[in-house]
C-alpha cells in the first residue's frame, strides 16, 4: 500500500518525497554524508538543448566533475551512482558521454560494475553517419560490498524446462523458477522471451508517459535500477531530475526519493505526476509490458506502389 506522503522542498532525512528547485551543485553540497542508497541522472549532454547551454566540452565535464564529487560523498558506502548518457555532437563529430565520463568516477574511486547499453528503436535518421540508436548508462559503486538485487528484476528465461543433464542435478530445472539475469542490454526491439534482453521504449510521443520535457526517461528505466540497486525505504537522488521519472521510480517501489531541477516548469510538472501517482491516474508503461510489435499489415507497414518497381530493380 502507497501511503500518500507529502512533498517537501528541502532535503529532510525524514521525509519521502523532496523536491528541490535550485541549481543543482549548491543543492548537493548542502546534503548530508552517504545519506544516498543511489543516486541516478542524466545529465544536460550539453547539446544546446532548451534546459541548457551549450559550453565547451571541458568546461562542462569540469562542471560534471564537481558534481560527481558531490554524489560520491553523499553515496553510502554501499550505494551507487548511475549515469545515463548519449553523445555530445560537435560541429557533426561524435563524442560519445561515457568514454568522458570514465575517467571522472575512475578518479573518485568508483568501480564500474556495467555499462548498460539502452538501445531503443526509433530517433533522428543521420544522413552523413550511421543513426545513433542506444545510450549507455555507467553503474558505479562507492565499494566491493554493495546492495545488488538480482530477483525482483529477473525476466523471463528462454527455455525455463531445461534440465542439468549430469551430476548430482541430473534432471532437476537448470534456471531460476524467477527468470533470468536481464544482462547489461536493455532494448526495445528485442523480444524479452526470445533475446532476454530488458525491453525499454524511449519516452517519445505515442508514449504514455510523455510531458512537455524534451528528454525525459522512461519510468521503468529507473524502475530497474532502483529495484536492483536499492532497499525498502533506501533514498534515491535525481540530481537533473526534469519531470520527476526518477522520483516517481523510486516512490512507487517504496523508496524515499529526492530530485533537483532549477527549471520552475519541469518541477510543476514533476508535482503533478507525483501527485497524479498518488491518486492513480497517472498513466505509466508498466514494468515489463512488452512492447507493441507492427504485424505488417499496419497501412504504415506496407511499401508505397511507386517503390515496388525501384525494389524489383535491384532485385533484377
Ligand atoms: C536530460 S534532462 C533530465 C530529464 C529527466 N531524466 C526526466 O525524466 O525528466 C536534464 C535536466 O537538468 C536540468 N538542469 C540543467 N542544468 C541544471 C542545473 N545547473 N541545476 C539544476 N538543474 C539543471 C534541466 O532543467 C533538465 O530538466
Amino acid at each position: 500500500m502507497i501511503e500518500n506522503h507529502t512533498i517537501i522542498s528541502k532535503f529532510d532525512e525524514n521525509s519521502r518525497i523532496v523536491v528541490t528547485e535550485s541549481d543543482t551543485l549548491s543543492t548537493l553540497k548542502s546534503l548530508p554524508n552517504s545519506k544516498f542508497k543511489l543516486a541516478v541522472s542524466s545529465p544536460p549532454y550539453n547539446l544546446g538543448k532548451e534546459y541548457e547551454k551549450q559550453i565547451e566540452l571541458q568546461h562542462y565535464l569540469d562542471w560534471q566533475t564537481e558534481i560527481i564529487k558531490e554524489l560520491s560523498r553523499i553515496t553510502s558506502d554501499n550505494g551507487s551512482i548511475v549515469w545515463q548518457v548519449g553523445n555530445f555532437v560537435d560541429n557533426g563529430e561524435v563524442y560519445p558521454l561515457d568514454i568522458h565520463f570514465y575517467p571522472i568516477f575512475k578518479a573518485l574511486g568508483l568501480q564500474l560494475r556495467n555499462r548498460i547499453v539502452w538501445h531503443f528503436d526509433h530517433g533522428l535518421h543521420a544522413s552523413k553517419r550511421f543513426s545513433g540508436r542506444y545510450e549507455t548508462l555507467l553503474w558505479f559503486t562507492k565499494s566491493k560490498e554493495y546492495t545488488f538485487n538480482l530477483d525482483p528484476v529477473r525476466v523471463p528465461s528462454k527455455y525455463p524446462g531445461k534440465l542439468h543433464y549430469k551430476g548430482d542435478k541430473k534432471g532437476q530445472p537448470s534456471g531460476n523458477p524467477l527468470g533470468k539475469n536481464p544482462s547489461d542490454y536493455w532494448s526495445i526491439i528485442a523480444k524479452e522471451w526470445d533475446n532476454g534482453i530488458i525491453d525499454i521504449p524511449n519516452v517519445k510521443s505515442n508514449h504514455p508517459e510523455k510531458t512537455d520535457h524534451p528528454c525525459q526517461f522512461p519510468i521503468e528505466l529507473i524502475e530497474r535500477c532502483v529495484l536492483a540497486l536499492t532497499n525498502e525505504d533506501d533514498w534515491v537522488i535525481d540530481p537533473f531530475g526534469g519531470v520527476g521519472s526518477s522520483l516517481i521510480a523510486a516512490i512507487k517501489n517504496e523508496r524515499r526519493g529526492m530530485m533537483i531541477d532549477r527549471d520552475p516548469q519541469y518541477i510543476s510538472i514533476a508535482k503533478d505526476r507525483v501527485r497524479a501517482f498518488q491518486s492513480g491516474s497517472l498513466k505509466m508503461r508498466p514494468l515489463g509490458k512488452p512492447v507493441h510489435k507492427p504485424t505488417g499489415k499496419e497501412k504504415v507497414a506496407q511499401m508505397p506502389s511507386e517503390w515496388l518497381d525501384r525494389k524489383q530493380e535491384r532485385l533484377i
